[in-house]
């Protein structure tokens, strides 16, 4: 049976993506983790440019956690070199491609060269007109709102900023990366049904897709099933199908 073709229409405008289980896929096969999470980077590279193909304009890939942090220290080794050998090889393409990046976390931890490559890649594709690639780097949910409510007390003491009138539009402006849209779509690959500490501000109103497939086999065609299933959806925001329907026809 052919599946029905995308609606251009409603290709989500950002998606966020919890790349998981590349340590399964290896153990599935007797190969250690590393190989699994060097096959999870050929993966990063396909979904991206299918991805930018598809019309996505923000591309946000959870690639290390805060939590992340604990695991073997040779695990987090391997880890930050590919990262690294993956802005060396892929920044050509990302230039020709039009893409731009952009990292969220705290890039303290990172290691020194690491972080000049992630500073450089965004400085040099930063004018670049087609989709935003967001690297979750080193990046906790949590740790995201005490961060910015840290640098929101410091206004706040300053006189910048009046208590009274904080919103969530102001408190968001204090994000990481607050020009970044919330996801329309949640894509969590490797089984699990978590959000393991991702986006927890933005997520609010994102929907949310879990798959079987470990991320090193998710390709261009999984992506695919997944916007497919998106589309499906009937996203309400609190309101009933009715109103939904009735506004969509209004809009006509
Ligand atoms: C995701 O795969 C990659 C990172 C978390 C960096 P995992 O390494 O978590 O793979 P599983 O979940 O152990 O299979
Ligand atoms: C989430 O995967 C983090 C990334 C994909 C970078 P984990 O493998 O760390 O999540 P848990 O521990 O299963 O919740
Ligand atoms: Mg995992």
């Amino acid at each position: 049976m052919t599946e029905p073709p995308l609606n251009s229409d409603r290709i989500p405008r950002h998606i966020a993506i919890i790349m998981d289980g590349n340590g399964r896929w290896a153990q599935a096969r007797g190969i250690s983790r590393n190989e699994g999470h060097k096959k999870g980077l050929e993966a990063l590279r396909s979904v991206i440019r299918s991805a930018n193909d598809l019309g996505v304009r923000w591309l946000t890939l959870y690639a290390f956690s805060l939590e992340n942090w604990n695991r073997p220290k040779l695990e987090v080794a391997s880890l930050m070199g590919l990262l690294e050998r993956y802005l060396e090889i892929e920044i050509d393409e990302v230039m020709e491609k039009g893409i731009r990046l952009r990292s969220i976390g705290r890039p303290d931890r990172l290691p020194k060269r690491l972080q000049k490559k992630v500073d450089q890649a965004i400085e040099r594709t930063q004018n670049n007109p087609n989709m935003t690639l967001v690297f979750a780097l080193s990046y906790g949910g949590r740790s995201e709102i005490v961060d910015a409510a840290r640098k929101l007390l410091r206004d706040a003491e300053l006189g910048k900023i009046d208590p009274e009138s904080l919103d969530e539009k102001t408190f968001a402006a204090y994000l990481y990366d607050p020009e970044v849209p919330d996801p329309d779509l949640l894509i969590r690959t490797g089984a699990e049904l978590r959000v393991s500490n991702f986006l927890l501000w933005q997520i609010a109103y994102t929907e949310i897709y879990s798959t079987d497939v470990m991320w090193p086999d998710f390709g261009e065609r999984e992506l695919i099933d997944a916007v497919r299933d998106y589309q499906s959806r009937e996203r309400r925001f609190g309101l009933t199908s009715e109103q939904v329907r009735g506004a969509r026809d209004d809009s006509r």
